[in-house]
């Protein structure tokens, strides 16, 4: 579904942070992507969500080639394509459903108002639903992002650092709502320093778990 073809990237001119990658998300798949602070994880997910132009090789979402996407093209490979971001942002004066509901507005769909709350159901933000974002907490705030990063029913949904300060129920509970997602078709990358919670996760589904080590993307074994 989305492929890197010796693909790399760098913020400056001349200097490459990741360089010659070559990875292909396989649908339906779980996948975790993992190496230390700074190494790369984010950029990569934003050359995955065309948020970035790889400077070297090829990206290539659903067949296309991002290099010769048009901004219609770009919105449409977004559509498919859940984010949860590491620096979770919301719209703070609109209530959590808005919120959640936004994806769906923004591109002038309808809301349907059953699925909307089967929506907030599923991440237990029911009872939040009229509550302002600054009032939620830390692992409410991450259940909202995850309930608006698939409104749209994306095929791939990408999860940065999503239980990055959260406590170990939490972080499992998400966890467990990331699963779902892939036991129902969804094929899932979570980015996360966290080897425990992956160590966690590996127990109740099958993962690839990708590793970012000097500036490329390996493969991890079994050995974590
Ligand atoms: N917009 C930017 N401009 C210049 N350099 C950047 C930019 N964004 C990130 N970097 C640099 O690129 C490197 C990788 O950053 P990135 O955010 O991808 O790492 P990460 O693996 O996600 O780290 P963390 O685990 O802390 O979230 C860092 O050295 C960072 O300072
Ligand atoms: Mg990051």
């Amino acid at each position: 579904m989305i492929e890197l073809q010796d693909a790399g990237f760098g913020y400056h001119e001349g200097a490459e942070l990741l360089s010659n990658m070559t990875l292909s998300l396989q649908k339906g798949m779980f996948h975790f992507l993992t190496g230390p602070s700074g190494a790369g994880k984010t950029t990569l997910l934003r050359l995955l969500y065309a948020d970035l132009l790889p400077t070297s090789g090829r990206v290539i979402a659903f067949g296309q080639d991002l290099r010769g996407l048009g901004r219609d093209d770009i919105a449409g490979l977004r559509r498919r394509v859940g984010v949860v971001h590491q620096d979770t942002q919301f719209l703070d004066h609109l209530p959590v459903a808005e919120n959640v509901a936004l994806p769906l507005t923004v591109s002038g769909h309808a809301v349907d108002m059953t699925a909307l709350r089967d929506l907030l159901g599923w991440v237990q933000l029911g009872p939040q639903a009229r509550a302002l974002p600054p009032s939620l907490s830390g692992g409410e705030r991450q259940r909202a992002a995850l309930a608006r990063a698939v409104i749209l029913s994306p095929d791939l949904v990408l999860a940065d650092e999503p239980t990055g300060n959260l406590d170990w129920d939490m972080s499992m509970r998400l966890m467990q709502l990331l699963i779902e997602l892939n036991k129902s078709g969804k094929t899932v990358l979570v980015a996360t320093h966290d080897l425990n919670l992956i160590r966690a996760a590996k127990a109740q589904v099958a993962a690839r778990v990708l590793r970012i080590a000097n500036g490329g993307l390996q493969l991890a074994g079994a050995d974590l």
